[in-house]
């Protein structure tokens, strides 16, 4: 079913090492879990029943959405006062509208996936997506990927950042961490000495299409651009320019968590990934440097737009992001701010205007931080926490943690150490990196 090596693959579960693919299935050797499956896509997901509960839910909000949509332009063409560019063009919307909704349909049932038809799960987590449709939330990567071409200068920009920072061999293995609709990856792997390069998504739609794209004769999808200078729709071939060098692999897994082996990877590529994730900058500076081989390099491209949820403290402008990669086990070789244009269809007219950040780290030993307070492993909970002098305090918990600590260990492992001994309503790593804290400084104070 797939051919990515699997020496570099680990169960989602129990991170065993001996995951075996056939089709239709990935099975781990060692603890037997099984993960869901998307057609010929290879996915590595724990709860492969939650995964496919939510990509049949998000199917059928589309397929909602859709039939609302058909409904809203069945009713204007009943009006008596159109236009008849108008009305041709309600009539093309239309025909577009379900031939695009079947395209989709016909490329989820490929890969065994039927949409919910329960109304209430719909209405449930389009409730949770804020009314943003969660399968298509990521449409127009697709179609600035492998559909625009060259009337659409974002990907080779994209491609020149990158390779601006770091044009020289020694690629390597190459793990991308949101790889989207998959071009920076196609075209870093095509330009580069990558022997390996896997690209990471949870999006289905992405992958899926991505998939034939890459590795097969490509799909066919429909634009409607946002504010259409002349048409409505137009329909696009979705095709990778030329033939793909062998090495080039797609999981459907979660970055922040990736089930590949740690500490195997010389070059982890994050573009358009660090902001949007659901966590912290700190932890995927952590999850980067858990995955970097010893002096690999960690490439980022992107700006820095956080979801109006991330609290304050996350909302970290350039100068903190770099500050913290610093901090995180990382030599900063280069970095810039680049106003580029996001997302611009050669077919609308609107696109959005972004500052992006782009930076080279490089993971090397680790360094004491910019201040003695807080200390570098409280900023950065992957850091390891040195020894300091302790005794025994006569607090349970306090004493538990304190036997944890070996000059290793970070505030990141205490806390997993420590879970199930938390209440469930308590952040663990906030709650280890506390107890820590506090015999540190009882250490200093003796
Ligand atoms: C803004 S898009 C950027 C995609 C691509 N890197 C690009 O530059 O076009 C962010 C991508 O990150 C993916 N993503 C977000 N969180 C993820 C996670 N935890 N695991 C895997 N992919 C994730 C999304 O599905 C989406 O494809």
């Amino acid at each position: 079913m797939t051919s990515i090596p699997s020496a570099l693959l680990r169960c989602p579960v129990c991170r065993g090492a001996t995951i075996g693919f056939s089709p239709g299935e990935a099975r781990c050797g060692t603890c037997g879990h099984q993960s869901p499956s998307l057609g010929r896509v290879a996915c590595l997901l724990a709860e492969p029943a939650v995964w496919r509960g939510r990509w049949s839910t998000d199917l059928g909000a589309f397929a909602s959405m859709m039939r609302a949509a058909a409904e809203r332009t069945r009713s204007d063409l009943a009006r008596f006062d159109l236009l008849p560019p108008t009305r041709a063009r309600l009539e093309g919307f239309l025909a577009a509208n379900e031939r695009n909704a079947a395209q989709v349909r016909a490329l989820f049932a490929d890969a065994g996936i039927e949409p919910c038809t329960d109304r209430e799960a719909i209405r449930r987590r389009s409730a949770d997506a804020r009314g943003r449709l969660p399968l298509t939330h990521h449409y127009e990567l697709l179609l600035r990927d492998w559909a625009w071409g060259a009337r659409c200068p974002e990907n080779a920009e994209a491609l020149g950042r990158v390779l601006g920072m770091a044009a020289e061999a020694g690629w390597g293995r190459t793990l991308v961490l949101g790889a989207g609709a998959g071009r920076l990856t196609y075209d870093v792997h095509q330009a580069t000495d990558a022997s390996v390069t896997l690209a990471l998504d949870l999006d289905p739609l992405l992958s899926l299409v991505a998939h034939h794209v890459l590795f097969g004769d490509g799909r066919t999808l429909i634009e409607f651009p946002f504010a259409p200078d002349s048409d409505a729709w137009v329909e696009h071939e979705l095709r990778r320019p030329d033939a793909l060098r062998p090495g080039m692999h797609w999981l459907v897994a979660d970055a922040l968590d990736p089930p590949v082996s740690a500490g195997g990877w010389d070059t982890v590529l994050t573009a358009w990934f660090i902001d949007v994730c659901d966590a912290d900058v700190r932890e995927v500076i952590g999850t980067v440097h858990r995955l970097l081989a010893p002096g690999g390099r960690w490439i980022n491209t992107g700006p820095l737009l956080y979801p109006p949820s991330r609290p304050p403290a996350q909302r970290y402008p350039p100068a903190e992001v770099l500050a913290l990669t610093e901090v995180g086990g990382f030599d900063v070789e280069t970095s810039s701010l680049q106003e580029v244009r996001y997302l611009r269809s050669p077919l609308s007219g609107h696109a959005r205007l972004e500052s992006v950040l782009s930076f080279v780290a490089r993971k090397t030993a680790w360094k004491a931080g910019p201040s003695a307070e807080p200390p570098a492993w409280v900023i950065a909970r992957h850091c390891p926490i040195p020894r300091f002098p302790s005794a025994p305090t006569g607090h349970p918990l306090l004493d538990r943690v304190g036997a944890l600590l070996d000059g290793q260990r970070s505030v990141a492992d205490v806390a997993q150490a420590l879970a199930g001994a938390l209440p469930p309503d308590v952040d663990a790593r906030d709650a280890a990196a506390a107890l820590v804290l506090e015999l540190h400084r009882r250490g200093e104070d003796a």
